[in-house]
Formats: C-alpha cells, structure tokens, sequence
C-alpha cells in the first residue's frame, strides 16, 4: 500500500505537503559562503528546503575552480552516484551550451531551442534512475533561456484533487514508452516502458517520469492514458502558486529531486554563450 492506492495514507501526505511547501522563489534561495565546506545552517535549509519543495536554489560568489566545487556542494548533500551520461565529462558534469559538434546538435539541450516539460532521463532503464539533478549557470545568454520548474508532487496532487481518473491513469505500468536508441546499429539504450507517476522502490517516494517531446514517445492507446495525459499538459501549462519560473544568474543554481521542467529558447552573445553545467545523480536528496 502507498499514498497511491491508500486514501487516508495519501490525505495525510497531501496535508503535510500542503502546508509545507514554500511559494516565493526567495524562501527557497540559499547563499552558500564556502561551496567546499557547507555550514550546519545552510546544510539544514538546503536539506529542509528539498524536503519541503523537492528543489532548492542556492548562489555561490565567483570560484577559482568551479566544477570541483560545485560537486564539493552535491556530495555533502548525498549526491555521489552520477550519470555518465554520453556528453558528460569525466565527473558526471555536463556543459549545456550551444555545440557546433554535429552528433551533439542532435540534441535539443546542446542547441538554443526551447525545451518542453520534461524530467530528466526519462528514458532510463529503471537502474539508472536519475533521482536528482543540478543545474548551475556560469553564463546567461542574451536574452531568453528561462526555466521554468513544478514540484512532481504538486502535479500529482493537483491533478488528483481535480480528478482521481486522470492520476490513476498516469500511473498505469505501460502509460509511456520511449524505443531503443540505436548509433550506427548499437544498442545505446533499451526500450523504456513505464508508468508517468510512481513509487520508486529504492526511496518509496512519489517519482515522475514523463516528457512532452513528441519524436519518439509512444503513450499506451487508450482514451484514459490519452486524456490524462492531455490534463497533464493542460495543468502545466497554467500558472498555478506551485509554478516557479527563474532565469538563472551566473554563480545561481538549483539542485532538486528530479523536479518537471521546462526551457525557453535563447539567443546568444557570440563571444559569450550560455553555458550551464549539470550533473544528474541516481541518489534522492
Ligand atoms: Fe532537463
């Protein structure tokens, strides 16, 4: 039994994350002073805030090395199994930036193209889960890049409250399926088959797997699955208290549970693009 087929289980999760969770992107804005050793204070509003919100934003001042320290913040907040993921460098950190590189344009996040509601690695196996992710902005572009994030959480309750159907829908174990991805006859990636809503076992928390990208996804033929997934779209494509949107400053980042999120397209300044670093975890914050 789980908050997802118990009713009184679920009421009181809903109430305690109702009253819980924060509003104001300031409440959830943290400053770090030294990224190599975290005070117990901003160790405990990083974690609290996490807890609250599933995300929480923090800033750092101008570092010498900044890839070590921004791995120096996710280790003491539980973050050390990274994705090596195809383009990420060595230590799980990938650089998002316009790339030149032809196989890498490829993919939306190395262009400067707008990017849907999406949780990132969606089309994992379930071994490589990705249960957190950060994103940290060392230079903004010219204009656009927003992002733009909802707690998966929310989603679920807000969407349950307005009709139990449409989540039980989203939690059917075929609702969403992604092919295999091949490179020159290799298999690079099993086919992926789940639910959109989920338990992960490993945390027993409430996990989302779900992309609006429309190449290559395959949703289970139904008219439930089908018209959840239309309320689904419809609810994040509102404004609701539990939408934050943000453009990143340099030395700002986030750091959250795999939280659903979105990117405006962007224009860059030629001489100097936007580049965020991001690094994605199998650890739950
Ligand atoms: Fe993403």
């Amino acid at each position: 039994m789980s908050i997802l087929n118990n009713k009184d289980e679920y009421r009181r999760w809903r109430d305690e994350k109702l009253s819980s969770t924060k509003c104001s992107i300031g409440e959830c804005l943290i400053d770090i002073i030294d990224p190599f050793s975290l005070s117990n204070s901003e160790k405990e509003h990083i974690l609290g805030v996490c807890s609250s919100n599933n995300f929480a934003l923090f800033q750092l001042k101008q570092q010498q090395n900044i890839v070590e320290a921004i791995i120096s913040v996710s280790l003491q907040l539980g973050l050390n199994n990274y994705d090596q993921h195809l383009y990420a460098h060595s230590n799980g950190i990938a650089h998002i930036t316009k790339s030149e590189n032809n196989n890498q344009a490829n993919y939306i996040p190395y262009t400067n193209k707008a990017i849907g509601w999406h949780t990132d690695g969606y089309y994992n196996e379930d071994a490589k889960r990705i249960r957190a992710f950060t994103l940290f902005c060392i230079n903004k572009a010219l204009s656009g890049g927003t992002s733009e994030w909802m707690d998966h959480c929310m989603a679920y309750i807000l969407l349950r409250e307005d009709n139990p159907d449409i989540v039980q829908a989203l939690t059917h174990p075929q609702a969403m399926s992604i092919p295999q991805h091949e490179i020159g006859g290799n298999v690079r990636r099993p086919k992926s088959t789940g639910p959109i809503f989920f338990i992960d076992d490993n945390t027993s928390k409430l996990s989302m797997r779900y992309t609006q990208r429309k190449k290559n996804i395959n949703f289970l033929d139904s008219n439930e699955v089908l018209e959840a997934v239309e309320s689904l779209d419809e609810l994040l494509r509102s404004n609701t208290d539990y939408h934050f949107k943000l453009l990143l400053e340099p030395n700002q980042g986030i750091i959250c549970n795999n939280v659903i999120h979105k990117r405006d397209e962007f224009i860059d300044d030629a001489k100097n693009p936007r580049l965020l670093l991001r690094g994605r975890y199998y650890d739950h914050i």
